[in-house]
């Protein structure tokens, strides 16, 4: 925690003592492509829920520093029960996880006893505790293909639950019926053809989080990371961007060549923006604040996550 009175210092004397904690502490930070661009800069990996996943899984560092919010840093703490997890803000919660809780699920278990639960994992770790699947916005058609049934019952975002309908023959149920995320709530059909008409040869790139009204007019629907890598290897020079702003910093750091536009400036996560650079030092300085989940809940969560891990569309 700061002392009273205490200064930490400037952005570059922050970064420099973040640097030297990270190596005398043998840690990692992870951030999540939304994070502010000074934390995106300071972390040794930047990526989507999956990749960060991914990365937490093979990590050999003694600590981690998970910039995102809760559920990104429970995932990591359930795949390294040997490690230390350490979050900067402990209030960084993802609204739409809280949309299902863990007692919802076990009534949708009673009420369709022969179906599959995939759980996005942008859920509560107890709400995953009794899921048969995670998946992330990367995955979600590929792991509802995976698992054993032809009913699935999908939360809690129903437009991610939308979007894997297209890709797959099963029959999607969401739970709840309208879980959604606030913020990618806040793009509109009609905002974002206006700004296609004064850009016509730009591309429009949508997180799969969108109101099917948004990804239906767009050229790309993908998790974060993937319309990163769109991005990268698109022949387009502009492009409109339906997703939390701070994936901007990534692509126009990445691609100098090129403009790009936020389908809406204000799509900002303010949870996902709550760790600073001050927080990430206090959080490394102080190793607070660890993530920790009751055993119970850890070990029969990490079943359901280690099944997304080995989906083939996960390794490549
Ligand atoms: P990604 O799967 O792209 O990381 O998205 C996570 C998220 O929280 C989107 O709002
Ligand atoms: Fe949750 Fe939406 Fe923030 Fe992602 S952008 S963490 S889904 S509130």
């Amino acid at each position: 925690m700061r002392r009273e009175g205490e200064i930490l210092g400037s952005k570059s004397d922050l970064m420099e003592k973040i640097l030297n904690l990270k190596r005398e502490k043998k840690a990692v930070i992870l951030a999540h492509n939304y994070q502010r661009p000074e934390v995106q800069d300071i972390a040794d990996f930047v990526g989507d829920s999956l990749e960060l996943s991914l990365c937490a899984a093979q990590t050999d560092a003694k600590i981690i520093v998970f910039c995102g919010v809760n559920f990104m840093a429970e995932t990591a703490a359930i795949l390294n029960p040997d490690k230390r997890v350490l979050i900067p803000d402990i209030n960084a919660l993802c609204p739409m996880a809280s949309m299902l809780p863990a007692d919802l699920v076990r009534l949708y278990r009673r009420k369709y006893p022969r179906a599959k639960i995939v759980l996005y994992i942008n859920s509560l770790a107890e709400a995953k505790a009794y899921c048969d699947a995670v998946c992330t916005s990367a995955n979600a058609a590929e792991v509802v293909n995976r698992v054993d049934s032809e009913i699935v019952l999908f939360g809690p975002d129903a437009n991610l639950a939308s979007y894997a309908q297209i890709k797959s023959s099963k029959k999607i149920i969401p739970i709840p019926q309208y879980g959604f995320c606030p913020v990618h709530k806040l793009f509109n059909r009609d905002d974002t053809m206006r700004l296609k008409k004064i850009y016509p040869d730009a591309e429009v790139m949508a997180h799969p989080e969108c109101d099917p009204e948004i990804w239906r007019i767009a050229d790309f629907v993908g998790s974060t990371s993937r319309m990163y890598r769109e991005a990268m290897v698109s022949k387009a020079s502009k492009f409109i961007v339906a997703t939390e702003i701070g994936l901007l910093h990534r692509l126009r750091k990445d691609r100098k060549d090129a403009v790009f536009i936020p389908a809406y400036e204000e799509a900002m996560c303010v949870n996902m923006r709550l760790h600073t650079l001050e927080k990430v030092y206090l959080c490394l300085r102080d190793e607070k604040y660890e993530v920790r989940l009751p055993q119970k809940i850890a070990s029969r969560a990490r079943e359901p996550i280690e099944f997304m891990l080995k989906t083939r569309e996960t390794q490549r």
